[in-house]
């Protein structure tokens, strides 16, 4: 194993703080790269106060000497990519020969979006509540081989024969399965020659970049988007996104080998959150969730959807860490529990009347998990007053301590704010 480089991954339904706790490790590192995923992750950065949410670009971005790297998993919408750059070149991060762009990446295009939208709809209440940012059908043509990727969205000719191909063909799904108007084939080809120009200075071999770095002794950051429950084989299916947000996604979304992979550094939320559908057995839906949730602002960086919230489940975390190989956690929004006595944590679940600690692979089990508790105590001031030498008052200290022994690795990172400052290190 590459003991200097490091991964970031969601240890639940995503939203973790992932954004936090990679701008606070990539100071350390020569490149952040992104492998899976696409915009529908939303990733908060605070410094200072000033608050950038990255969606495609990596949480690297505002550290000067990072590379960043989007690399060949991640499916990228051209027109979000190029709205983020220009957006933080209007806030003086500086974006020129700092970042690179797979040219093996997945295009989102604009029928994605499209097909995303009229599925949700057809579903009805069924709907996965997916982002509609068209990551299930780009990542659907990329295992169907009908995707275009960037490579071929930079090339003009290669870019116009497979749309020409693909543009009728999903006009038909779109009219005749979803009854939905089709897509303009000429207005999505004037559009993809635009992106092409603007994106070809960033596109290129990042495969080679990455490899290259790694001999020259650089340190690589991977970025995980999404959470470990949203992947697609070990996630709540059908409830979850289209693509490997567990460790695995960081191989096949990087192209460098398993050993490059580094430590394992699995971001838990101090309590649990979920947006969009599907079962989520410690859902409080009365006054403590919604507490939960003004207190920890928790409404969806992307689509600012309401999360729902619960406590913290530690079979669901148990299995993240056995699913990644997670050798730490960086646990976060501590401070989102001051004043919540007692508090309760979830040690395993009752499906049709027996105990199990394991988290169920089929969505009914999950559905029908009845939560077991084990309460202990709250603090009522900040968790940071009263403060032992760790940093922290003894009840949240013997909660962190109570959470990741459930977990199953030890905590290093604790964070007690959105602010890079807000953090304590052990
Ligand atoms: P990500 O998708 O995993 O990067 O997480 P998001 O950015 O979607 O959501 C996490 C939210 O919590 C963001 O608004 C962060 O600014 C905020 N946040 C991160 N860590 C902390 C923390 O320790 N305390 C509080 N109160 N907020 C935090
Ligand atoms: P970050 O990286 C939380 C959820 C959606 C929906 C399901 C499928 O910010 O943690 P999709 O648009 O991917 O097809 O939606 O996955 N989802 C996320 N939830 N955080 C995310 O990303 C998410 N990305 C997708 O809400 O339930
Ligand atoms: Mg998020």
């Amino acid at each position: 194993m590459n003991e200097q480089n490091a991964c970031v991954i969601g240890m639940q339904w995503g939203d973790e703080g992932k954004g936090k706790i990679i701008d606070l490790l990539s100071k350390d590192f020569d490149v952040v790269v992104r492998t899976q995923g696409g915009s529908n992750a939303g990733h908060t950065v605070v410094v200072g106060g000033e608050k950038f949410v990255l969606h495609l670009v990596p949480s690297g971005i505002l550290r000067d000497a990072a590379t960043c790297v989007v690399g060949n998993g991640v499916v990228v919408d051209p027109e979000q990519l190029l709205n983020e750059i220009e957006e933080l070149n209007g806030r003086g991060i500086r974006i020129a020969g700092k970042l690179l762009v797979s040219d093996r990446a997945h295009a989102v295009m604009p029928y994605h979006k499209a097909l995303d939208a009229a599925k949700e709809n057809a579903l009805g209440d069924k709907k996965i509540g997916t982002t509609l940012r068209g990551i299930g059908p780009a990542y659907g043509d990329k295992i169907a081989r009908s995707g275009l990727r960037l490579g071929d969205v930079i090339d003009q000719d290669v870019c116009q024969a497979k749309l020409e191909q693909n543009v009728p063909f999903v006009n038909k799904i779109l009219e005749n399965v979803y009854g939905t108007e089709p897509v303009d084939l000429a207005e999505i080809l004037d559009w993809a020659r635009r992106m092409g120009e603007e994106l070809r200075p960033l596109v290129g071999d990042t495969v080679s970049f990455l490899h290259e770095a790694t001999a020259a002794g650089k340190t690589i950051l991977f970025e995980g988007a999404q959470g470990s429950l949203l992947d697609a084989d070990f996630g709540t299916y059908p409830f979850n996104t289209s693509s490997n947000s567990t460790v695995g996604g960081m191989v096949t979304g990087s192209g460098l080998p398993p050993k490059q992979i580094g430590r394992v550094v699995g971001i838990l939320k101090a309590y649990t959150t979920r947006v969009g559908s599907g079962p989520f057995p410690t859902e409080l839906e009365e006054e403590i969730g919604a507490l939960l949730r003004a207190n920890g602002n928790e409404f969806g960086a992307t689509t600012g959807r309401p999360r729902r919230c619960g406590w913290f489940d530690a079979v669901a975390a148990r299995y993240s860490t056995k699913i990644n190989g997670t050798d730490e956690f960086a646990i976060t929004k501590l401070d989102v529990l001051d004043g919540i006595n007692p508090l309760k944590i979830c040690v395993a679940y009752e499906i049709d009347g027996q105990r199990t600690e394991t988290f169920p692979g089929q969505i009914d089990k999950l559905a029908a998990a009845k939560p077991i508790y084990e309460e202990i105590a709250g603090w009522d001031g900040s968790s940071t007053s009263d403060e032992s030498a760790s940093g922290l008052c003894p009840a949240a200290e013997a909660y962190i301590a109570r959470i990741s022994s459930l977990a199953g690795a030890p905590a290093t990172i604790i964070s007690v704010g959105s602010d890079r400052d807000q953090t304590l290190t052990r």
